[in-house]
């Protein structure tokens, strides 16, 4: 059984010398930030209801993907409490209001059914959509560091490492339980970079959340090759025990 990598860090401990006044601003701009923001908070808080889905429709075959999804979920949920905070600070948001927008959302997971039939081609999926979130994140360096303190750049960096993780732990269940599979990865992919929405597209489903100008065709065109890459190479002892923490 391979173990996912988890890192260890906390967004509360991270904030808690930063209070709202620190960050005022026009009201324009704090519209700008909160534009920018909610979006980015939804499409975290969306993990718990694919997880929930993903349950429904029994997906979840082996232990290794299992533990792979706690893992996951665990550090999704630091990443909405993590934008719950930014949003606090710095976009006039209150927490209770926000959850209340969150929870008010719906969600629709036909755009997805293709990847929702086995837990290979769902663990593939994750694999690229977080390489996707990886590199979105990594392009929103100027945004964190416009907003006056280097507390926000720090949760960017946060982010990115736990995002890069997450595809790399998916990667490892792919060659831990299908290795046998790994011709297989390439058609799953092209179908998954085939289909890029736009924001009104977007079912709520966490993954495929590919609008927004960051997303272009060279950036979906090469996290495709990383995820083919990664998957094709031998696991190391170092993987199955939970100890690569660095993706490639
Ligand atoms: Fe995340
Ligand atoms: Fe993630």
């Amino acid at each position: 059984m391979i173990t996912p990598v988890r890192r260890n860090w906390s967004p509360q401990e991270l904030f808690k010398a930063l209070t709202p006044v620190m960050f005022t601003a026009e009201p324009s701009v704090v519209r700008a930030r909160w534009n920018k923001l909610w979006p980015e908070l939804y499409t975290e808080y969306d993990a718990r209801h694919l997880k929930k889905e993903l349950s429904i429709r029994n997906l979840i075959a082996s232990e290794e993907a299992a533990a792979f999804f706690d893992a996951w979920a665990a550090d999704e949920e630091r990443h909405t409490e993590g934008f719950i905070q930014i949003m606090e600070l710095v976009a006039d948001g209150s927490e209770k209001d926000l959850w209340g927008r969150l929870d008010a959302r719906s969600h629709n997971f036909n755009a997805i059914n293709e990847y929702l039939k086995e837990e290979f081609s769902v663990m593939v999926m994750i694999a690229f959509d977080e390489m996707c979130t990886c590199h979105a994140y990594a392009a929103d360096k100027g945004f964190y560091a416009g907003l006056g303190s280097n507390r926000f750049v720090r949760w960017l960096k946060e982010v990115i490492a736990d995002e890069a993780v997450h595809s790399m732990n998916a990667v490892n269940v792919i060659r831990a339980r299908y290795s046998d599979r790994i011709h297989e990865v390439g058609a799953i992919l092209d179908g998954l970079t085939s289909g890029v929405a736009d924001e009104s597209d977007y079912g709520g489903t966490f993954v495929l959340d590919y609008f927004g100008e960051k997303y272009t065709k060279e950036m979906l065109a090469n996290c495709r090759g990383t995820i083919l890459r990664n998957v094709a190479k031998p696991l190391t002892t170092a993987a199955r025990d939970g100890r690569n923490h660095r993706p490639s």
